[in-house]
């Protein structure tokens, strides 16, 4: 049981943005959901956000998913933990103090902090990490006895303090109670004029209390994230983890360094994911499903023994052992039944298409509900829109669409019924009968004598 305080009021100046650094996402999730989320996952009962820099965007972005203190001034990293005095007050457990841009924290790493500070009884334990260059990171100061002293600023450091490796990673466990009291205490007399939350562990060492440290091995789950080129750094580091995950869960990555799936996403066991594919948070892809290379699949559902070439999906859903593409466009909802082929160049939107239908070539299919066992000739358009508002077309179970057919909307075709190629169907087709809407053949015998005389 701990309250997680994430400081998140600062600029960014060297993301070069118009959006909040902590905005910026990495697998799909902003940098400062991955902290909020480890946080979540490691028990956190409370979560606060200390926003400032474009506030009112980061909380729209990130509202539900923890709660918001203003910090309207960024005068130092002590100054925006004080702004979440009120949730530090209320809270009887452990406070953890962390950073809005390091997204690569894990849940893990934040119950073994906490449990390690509990087991100590210490009032506050820094988390820190070893670095080869620690160039920019404020330094753990320890005593002969190897007790944490302090922490400097590189800013503040002498020549001596600077050649420490152990970094504050900006991560903290505090016991609420003394937190309040060396907050208290913290003046901005330093090279920055800042408020720095640093100085509380001097504070609360000089008051008797006992300070620790829990240092952790793997120093990515501290890395902040400043610029564009750390950023692709995380992305990189955080696709690994992901795309590992889903090895492991059983599927088969034939080029996983370019396959970007982001978070929240599932995909079953025997799956199989070719090379530069995409799948958004929020889609499930069933198990045995065959994901071709340069496929994108955005917040979209597809099941069991799907195979999918070369296609774009948004917000659709495709049915059990369905075929998709090349080169198909699944637009919002789409969806589409079992046994179905959507074959190369077909784009279809807002659409319910039955199971064993064909639509095999060069077809678009917009604000239509098909049946079962449809046969779409190649060419097929539904002319869903008059330039002002868009109409239905509607498709009976085992009707037959001939080649080039346009359905002009408000339409209806009842099932069997068949249209000839080339036609432009305005009037419902009735149940099993034909309907041809083309001019008839005329023949001009001789015509290339006459067209030279
Ligand atoms: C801080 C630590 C340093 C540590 C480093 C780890 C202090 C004084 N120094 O330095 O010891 O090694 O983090 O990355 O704490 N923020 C606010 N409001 C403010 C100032 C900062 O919300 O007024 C937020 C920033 O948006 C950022 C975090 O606090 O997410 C850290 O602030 P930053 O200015 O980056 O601190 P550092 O100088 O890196
Ligand atoms: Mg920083």
């Amino acid at each position: 049981m701990f309250t997680s305080v994430i400081l998140a009021a600062g600029m960014g100046t060297r993301m070069k943005s118009d959006m909040p650094k902590v905005l910026h996402s990495v697998c799909g999730k902003p940098l400062c959901g991955w902290v909020i989320d480890a946080s979540l996952k490691a028990g956190a009962d409370e979560v606060v956000c200390v926003v400032g820099h474009k506030a009112d965007m980061v909380k729209e972005k990130l509202a539900g998913k923890a709660e918001f203190v203003l910090q309207a001034e960024q005068k130092g990293t002590g100054h925006a933990v004080m702004q979440a005095k009120n949730a530090i007050e209320n809270t009887a457990g452990a406070v953890v103090v962390l950073n809005g841009d390091t997204p690569l924290i894990t849940a893990d790493m934040i119950k073994s902090a906490v449990c390690t500070h509990e087991k100590s009884g210490a009032s506050a334990t820094v988390i820190t990490a070893e670095l080869d260059d620690a160039t920019g990171y404020g330094r753990i100061v320890r005593g002969t006895d190897g007790s944490v002293l302090k922490i400097v600023e590189q800013k503040d450091a002498s020549e001596e303090e600077r050649n420490i490796h152990e970094v504050n990673s900006g991560m903290y466990v505090f016991s609420s109670k003394d937190l309040l009291y060396a907050l208290d205490k913290i003046t901005p007399n330093n090279a920055q004029g800042e408020y720095y939350l640093t100085d509380t562990l001097e504070i609360l060492r000089n008051a008797g209390k006992k300070v620790g440290a829990y240092v952790i091995d793997d120093a990515d789950e501290i890395r902040g994230i400043n610029d564009r080129v750390q950023l692709s750094e995380a992305q990189k580091l955080m696709q690994i983890r992901i795309n590992e995950a889903h090895m492991r869960n059983g599927v088969t990555m034939l080029s996983p360094e370019t396959t970007c799936i982001e978070d929240d996403v599932q995909i079953g066991g025997d799956t199989i994911i070719g090379a530069n594919v995409i799948i958004g948070a929020g889609s499930k892809i069933g198990s045995n499903v065959s994901v071709g290379a340069n496929s994108q699949i955005m917040n979209s559902v597809v099941h069991d023994g799907a195979d999918i070439l070369c296609s774009v999906m948004f917000d659709a859903e495709i049915g059990k052992d369905t075929h998709v593409g090349p080169f198909a466009y699944l637009r919002p909802n789409s969806v589409v039944g079992k046994n179905v082929k959507v074959g190369d160049f077909v784009e279809i939107k807002n659409s319910n298409i039955g199971d064993g239908t064909k639509i095999s070539h060069l077809t678009y299919i917009g604000d239509s509900d098909v049946g079962e066992n449809v046969n779409f000739g190649c060419g097929t358009v539904t002319v869903n829109y008059d330039g002002k508002s868009k109409y239905r077309t509607k498709i009976g179970n085992n009707a037959f669409i001939g080649c080039n057919t346009n359905l002009v909307a408000p339409v209806t075709v009842a099932d069997g019924a068949y249209t000839a190629a080339g036609s432009t169907i305005t009037d419902a087709v009735p149940e099993d009968s034909l309907a041809i809407a083309r001019a008839r053949q005329v023949n001009k015998t001789d015509w290339n004598d006459k067209r030279s005389k």
